[in-house]
């Protein structure tokens, strides 16, 4: 007998409950209402949260998006790095060598968490293994994508550094999502927890989900603000 048939022989009163899905094949005897508990249990309770590299992994999905925003902003207001570097184009590179090597160290430091916590065996199946392959390639079709429609200066904030986009990108993939790069970032770190079997990976993962949802409420104001600037001031010219 299978966990999920034992699960429904000892409960029941759930069958009910249970959700048949014809097109999952060997899914169809899971009972999700048991599921959904059983899932946020166990990572609760797999999760180590005083782990130094837990912390550490937290620390950094934290503090990426926080640290280009106040940098960003700051040049906005001030223009010092452009002053620093002589040209606007040269230190929004700058600045963008500087997130891809925090983000590479973030990534380090999320896979250095899964290595040292446990693996959850419920997780260690070739569904959710092929599942976390599919949502690695989705994410990199969108991050690549999405770098390859606004370019390097487009990416890393450029219209902070007065380097604007000619006109709003609408093409793929922004027309399947309104940040494309977030989300596909997000897609991939929630694979690579599936691929690995790591509870803490899908923790630092949701982790990674909020953050950038407030990074988003944050930068989307901004950076209207600084386009609507430019309209108005190409209709005074
Ligand atoms: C997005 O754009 C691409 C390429 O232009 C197109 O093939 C695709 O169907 C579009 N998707 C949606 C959801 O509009």
């Amino acid at each position: 007998m299978s966990d999920a048939a034992a699960l429904r022989y000892q409960n029941p009163d759930k069958e009910k409950r249970a959700v048949p899905l014809d097109c999952c094949g060997g899914l169809n005897n899971v009972d999700f209402s048991k599921m959904d508990l059983t899932l946020i249990e166990g990572l609760l309770k797999l999760t180590n949260f005083q782990d130094s590299s837990f912390c550490v992994a937290v620390a950094a999905i934290i503090f990426n998006p926080f640290f280009w925003n106040v940098v960003a902003r700051w040049e906005h207001r001030t223009h010092s790095l452009s002053k620093l570097f002589g040209s606007p184009y040269l230190a929004c590179y700058c600045l963008g060598f500087v997130i891809i090597l925090l983000n590479v160290y973030r990534s380090h430091s999320m896979t250095v968490a899964m290595k040292a916590q446990a693996k959850w065996e419920v997780m260690d199946r070739t569904d959710v293994f092929y599942a976390g392959a599919g949502l690695m390639v989705l994410g990199t079709v969108l991050v690549v994508s999405s770098f390859l429609a606004l370019g390097f200066t487009g990416t890393f904030l450029g219209d902070y550094f007065g380097i604007l986009m000619d006109e709003k990108v609408t093409g793929f993939p922004f027309n399947i999502t309104e940040n494309p790069m977030y989300w596909g970032s997000t897609a991939n770190y929630l694979g690579l927890a599936l691929i690995g079997a790591s509870p803490v990976g899908l923790v630092l993962t949701a982790i990674v989900a909020v953050v950038y949802k407030m990074a988003i409420r944050f930068e989307g104001p901004f950076t209207e603000l600084i386009y609507q600037e430019r309209s108005q001031r190409r209709k005074r010219e």
